[in-house]
C-alpha cells in the first residue's frame, strides 16, 4: 500500500468541497436551462428559462470568486506530496489538475462573457452584481455561447476523470490520496 503522506490543510478541503459542489449543482442547472428549456416556445416556459438561468449564474458566479482564493491558496501552500506512485502516474495526476484550474477559471469566464455580450445582468448569490466583462454586443453570443458550452462539457469530463482517480486510489489501489482529500484526519 502506498501512502500519501499528510493531509490537505482544512481550507484546501473546504474550497475543494464547496468548488464540487457548487460546480456540479450549476452544471446541473445550467444544462436544464439550455437544453430542455427554449425561449419562444410559450410565455411560462420563457419565463421558467429566464429563472433557470438566473439561478444558474447565481450559484456559478461564486467560483469566480473562489478559485481565486483557491490558486492564491494552492500558490502559498505546498500540497501533500504523491507517495507511492510511478513518475509517469505522478505527471499525469498533476496534469489532470492544471487542466482542472485552467478550466475552473475558464468556464466561468466564458459564462460571464456570454452574458455580458447579451447585455443581461451578472448576479453573484443574489446578493450583487459584477460589471460587464465585454461590451454588449449580441453578434458574439452565438460564438460566446459555444465557447461555454464546450468548456463546461470539457470541465465535466476532466471532473469525471478526476473522480474515477480517486476512486481508483480508494478501492483498487488502497492508499490514503481520497482520504488526504475528505474532512477530518
Ligand atoms: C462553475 C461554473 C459554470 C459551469 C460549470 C457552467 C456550466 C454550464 C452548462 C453545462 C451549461 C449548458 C450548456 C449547453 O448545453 O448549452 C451552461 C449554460 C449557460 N451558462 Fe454556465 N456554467 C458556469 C458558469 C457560468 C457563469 C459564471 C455564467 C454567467 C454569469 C454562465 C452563464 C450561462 C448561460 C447564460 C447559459 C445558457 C446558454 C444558452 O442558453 O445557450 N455560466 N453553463
Amino acid at each position: 500500500m502506498s501512502s500519501f503522506g499528510r493531509s490537505y490543510t482544512p481550507t484546501a478541503k473546504a474550497l475543494h468541497w464547496t468548488m464540487a459542489a457548487l460546480i456540479v449543482v450549476a452544471a446541473i442547472i445550467g444544462i436544464y436551462g439550455a437544453v430542455f428549456l427554449h425561449y419562444g416556445v410559450d410565455d411560462a416556459q420563457t419565463a421558467l428559462k429566464i429563472q433557470v438561468i438566473t439561478l444558474h449564474k447565481n450559484i456559478a458566479t461564486t467560483t469566480l470568486f473562489l478559485i481565486a482564493l483557491r490558486i492564491v491558496w494552492r500558490l502559498t501552500h505546498q500540497p501533500p506530496e504523491l507517495k507511492g506512485m510511478s513518475p509517469v502516474m505522478v505527471k499525469a495526476a498533476h496534469a489532470g489538475h492544471a487542466v482542472l484550474y485552467v478550466l475552473m477559471v475558464l468556464v466561468p469566464v466564458s459564462g460571464w462573457a456570454n452574458s455580458s455580450a447579451a447585455g443581461y445582468p451578472i448576479p453573484v448569490a443574489g446578493l450583487f452584481q459584477i460589471p460587464h466583462l465585454v461590451e454588449p454586443n449580441k453578434a458574439l453570443t452565438p460564438t460566446l455561447s459555444a465557447l461555454h458550452e464546450y468548456l463546461a462539457y470539457a470541465l465535466l469530463v476532466i471532473v469525471a476523470g478526476h473522480i474515477a482517480a480517486a476512486l481508483k486510489h480508494r478501492f483498487i489501489d488502497k492508499d490514503d490520496v481520497l482520504a488526504s482529500m475528505l474532512p477530518g484526519k
